[in-house]
C-alpha cells in the first residue's frame, strides 16, 4: 500500500463527488483496477489524464498536477535510490572478495606446503632430492623442516653429517619413532614413561653451518618397529607437524620405498607429492602402484586434498642419459599423460657429486667439485619444484 498525497486527494474528492472507483475509471476510460492502483499502490497518471481528472473532480488543473509531480519524484528518487543501493551493495560484496582473494594469494606463500618424495622404487633419489631441496628451500631463507621417513635415515645422515648423527644417536634423543609411538620411554633418569613434546624431536638448526632456517626430525633404524605394528600410527606424524607448522614455510618428507603405514603417515601430512623417477628400464613400474595407493587413500579420506605436485626426472646414474632413458622419458611421459599428472621441465642431471654431498652431509653447492652448471641445473629444478607446490614470494 503506497497513499501519496496525490492519491490521498483523489480518493477524496472522489468520494466527495460520490463516485465509486468504478465510475470514475469508466469517466477517464480505464479499468476500475487501474483507478484502485492510482489510490492504492502509488500510480501516478500522466500530466493529461491528471487534468482530465480535475476537471472531473472539480479541482485546479495546477494543484493534481503538483501532487502528482512531487509524487512522481519521489516514486522515482526511490526508484533510484534502490538501483544504485543495490549496486553499491553489489560492488562492496566484490571488493570484500577481492580483499579476501588478494589475501588469500599474498597469504599462499606464508602458507606452510608439506611435500613429500614418494616413489615405491628405491635408488631412484627421494633422499637426494630431500637433501639438497631443503637446502635450496634454507637458502632461500625459507623455514624449512626436513623430515626422515625412512627407517634407513640416510636423509638424517646427509643433512647432520655422519659423525653428528651417530653423535645424535647416542644421546638418545627422541626421533621420529616416538612420534610414532606417542610417548617417550623410561630412561636412566625419568621413573616414567612421559608423553612427547615434539619440540624434544627436532634438531635445530641441522646441516654443516647450523642454518637457523633449516630443521630436521631424525629417523632411526627403530622406526622399523612402527612397521611391525601399525594399528592406528598412521596419522600420528600429522598430528605432530600440525602442532609446529607455523613456524615453517616448507616441510619436505623423506619416505621409504615400500609402501607400508609410513607412507600412509606421508599422505596424511602432506599436500603434495614429488615423485622421483630414475629413467632406466622399467622406470614406469612404480607409477601404476602410486596412482593405484593414492586412489585407496583418497577414497578412504576424501577430506583430505593431496595431488601430485609433478614427477622429477632424476639422472642417479651415468647411463641414464642413453637411449635407454629416453626410452624410459616416453614411457614415463606416456603414464604420467594418463593420469593427469605435470612432470617437471627440469631434470636433475647426473653428477657424482650428488652422492659426496649425501656422504659429506655438505650442501650440492658447497662441494668445490660440483660443476657450476650442475648446482646452476638443480637451482633451476628447485625453483620450478617451490613454484608448483606454490611458494611464489620467497620472502627477503
Ligand atoms: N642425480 C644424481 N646423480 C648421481 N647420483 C645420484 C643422483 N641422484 C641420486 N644419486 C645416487 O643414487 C643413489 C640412490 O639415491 P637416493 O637418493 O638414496 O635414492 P632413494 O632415496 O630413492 O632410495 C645414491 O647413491 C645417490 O647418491
Ligand atoms: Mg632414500
Amino acid at each position: 500500500m503506497i497513499v501519496t498525497p496525490f492519491a490521498r486527494r483523489i480518493k477524496h474528492l472522489r468520494a466527495g463527488k460520490g463516485f465509486s472507483v468504478r465510475d470514475l475509471a469508466a469517466a477517464i476510460g480505464k479499468s476500475p483496477a487501474y483507478m484502485a492502483k492510482i489510490e492504492t499502490q502509488g500510480e501516478i497518471p500522466t500530466p493529461q489524464l491528471t487534468s482530465e481528472l480535475a476537471k472531473l473532480l472539480d479541482v485546479d488543473p495546477v494543484e493534481l498536477l503538483q501532487l502528482a509531480k512531487t509524487a512522481r519524484l519521489s516514486s522515482a528518487s526511490r526508484e533510484i535510490e534502490r538501483e544504485y543501493s543495490r549496486a553499491v551493495a553489489m560492488q562492496e560484496l566484490v571488493d570484500k572478495q577481492e580483499l579476501a582473494d588478494d589475501r588469500e594469494k599474498r597469504g599462499a606463500s606464508k602458507m606452510t606446503k608439506v611435500m613429500s618424495l614418494i616413489n615405491m622404487k628405491g635408488g631412484v633419489g627421494k633422499t637426494t632430492l630431500a637433501m639438497q631441496l631443503a637446502h635450496s628451500a634454507a637458502s632461500k631463507k625459507l623455514r624449512t623442516l626436513a623430515v626422515d621417513l625412512d627407517p634407513q635415515s640416510n636423509l638424517s645422515q646427509a643433512l647432520m653429517g655422519p659423525r653428528q648423527y651417530v653423535k645424535h644417536l647416542d644421546t638418545k634423543k627422541p626421533t621420529i619413532v616416538q612420534i610414532f609411538d606417542d610417548y617417550v620411554p623410561t630412561d636412566a633418569r625419568s621413573g616414567s614413561p612421559r608423553r612427547l613434546d615434539v619440540d624434544e624431536v627436532l634438531v635445530k638448526g641441522a646441516g654443516p653451518w647450523a642454518s637457523k632456517e633449516l630443521d630436521l626430525i631424525p629417523s632411526r633404524l627403530e622406526l622399523s618397529r612402527t612397521l611391525k605394528n601399525p594399528t592406528g600410527k598412521e596419522r600420528r606424524l600429522a598430528k605432530a607437524l600440525a602442532q609446529i607448522r607455523g613456524r615453517y614455510d616448507i616441510i619436505i618428507i623423506d619416505c621409504a620405498p615400500t609402501e607400508s603405514v609410513l607412507t600412509d603417515a606421508a599422505y596424511f601430512a602432506s599436500r603434495y607429492i614429488v615423485a622421483p623417477i630414475k629413467p632406466e628400464f622399467m622406470a614406469t613400474i612404480g607409477l601404476p602402484l602410486l596412482a593405484r595407493s593414492l586412489q585407496e587413500f583418497r577414497l578412504e579420506n576424501d577430506d583430505h586434498q593431496i595431488e601430485i605436485a609433478g614427477l622429477a626426472f632424476n639422472h642417479s646414474s651415468s647411463y641414464s642419459a642413453g637411449p635407454e632413458g629416453q626410452q624410459s622419458i616416453e614411457d614415463v611421459t606416456k603414464e604420467a599423460k594418463k593420469h593427469g599428472w605435470y612432470i617437471f621441465e627440469n631434470q636433475v642431471r647426473y653428477s657424482a657429486s650428488y652422492a659426496k654431498s649425501a656422504r659429506e652431509g655438505t650442501p650440492l653447492s658447497w662441494t668445490s667439485y660440483a660443476r657450476g652448471d650442475v648446482v646452476e641445473g638443480f637451482r633451476r629444478f628447485a625453483d620450478e619444484v617451490f613454484e608448483q607446490i606454490g611458494i611464489v614470494e620467497v620472502p627477503a
